[in-house]
């Protein structure tokens, strides 16, 4: 098996209103992006990793870890599927049709390389591939106009997590053919799911989060301590 990472990294961190895209923060004595590729980098599997950094970005250069030999530069989009898709054409010289993409965000800091290697093992001989994923732990409401019209079965309600892991060829054109038809595709697995294929499910774990908003960095931090 063949396994390449790609890292969407071009989004603006709208949400987090920082004076800098949210990958760049500081967190932990590094940047968010900086832990986020050390700890993929760790999961030691790669034939190459690329990363997805808009052609406007200052603060990729000034990183060490963009010079990593594993670590190549693609050009972001206006999407994060679009960044996604300009990754994989990126790869297109490189990766076979049958290998396996590792797409998980930039914004995913704490990801443990042990759970690269759970979706890894999980999935490595899976025809279509899959995604980490969390079972929901609270009770989950329909609501319309500010009042509950039912209760929804948690136990079929998960949320999805990534590194999201397809056949670098499937992946390629489902992505395609979400854009050509103008779907909005906010992860991978949504793409796939769109041409009636059904991604696995493999359980990550509750730290894997997305700094999203301001609140998420100290937790982020603390989640970091553990790992290390
Ligand atoms: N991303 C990307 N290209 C885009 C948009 C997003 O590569 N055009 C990346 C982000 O950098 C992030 C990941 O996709 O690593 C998940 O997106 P999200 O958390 O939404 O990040 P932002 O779009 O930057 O944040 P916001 O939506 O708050 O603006
Ligand atoms: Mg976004």
């Amino acid at each position: 098996h063949t396994f390449w990472g790609i890292v969407p990294a071009a989004g603006v961190g709208k949400r987090m209103a920082a004076d800098r895209p949210k990958q760049y923060l500081p967190l932990a004595g590094k940047t968010v992006i900086e832990h986020t590729l050390e700890h993929l980098l760790a999961a030691e599997i790669w034939a190459g990793v690329a990363v997805a950094i808009s052609p406007e970005d200052p603060y990729w250069p000034e990183l060490a870890i963009s010079r990593h030999p594993l670590v190549h530069t693609a050009p972001g989009g206006k999407e994060r599927a679009d960044s996604v898709l300009n990754a994989l054409d990126y790869l297109q010289d490189r990766a076979g049709e049958e290998d396996w993409v590792l797409v998980h965000d930039a914004a995913r800091p704490c990801i443990a390389a042990a759970d690269v290697h759970k979706l890894i093992d999980a999935l490595k001989d899976d025809a279509v591939g899959g995604i980490l994923a969390l079972p929901v732990a609270d009770t989950l409401k329909r609501v319309s106009d500010g009042s509950i019209s039912e209760t929804v079965d948690r136990s079929a309600i998960w949320r999805a997590l990534t590194p999201q892991m397809f056949r670098y060829g499937a992946l390629r054109d489902a992505l395609r053919d979400a854009a050509a038809k103008g779907s909005v595709v906010t992860d991978e697995a949504s793409a796939l799911e769109l041409q009636g294929r059904r991604p696995k499910i493999v359980e990550g774990r509750p730290d894997n989060l997305k700094i999203t908003r301001p609140e998420d960095l100290p937790l982020a931090e603390f989640y970091l301590k553990q790992l290390s």
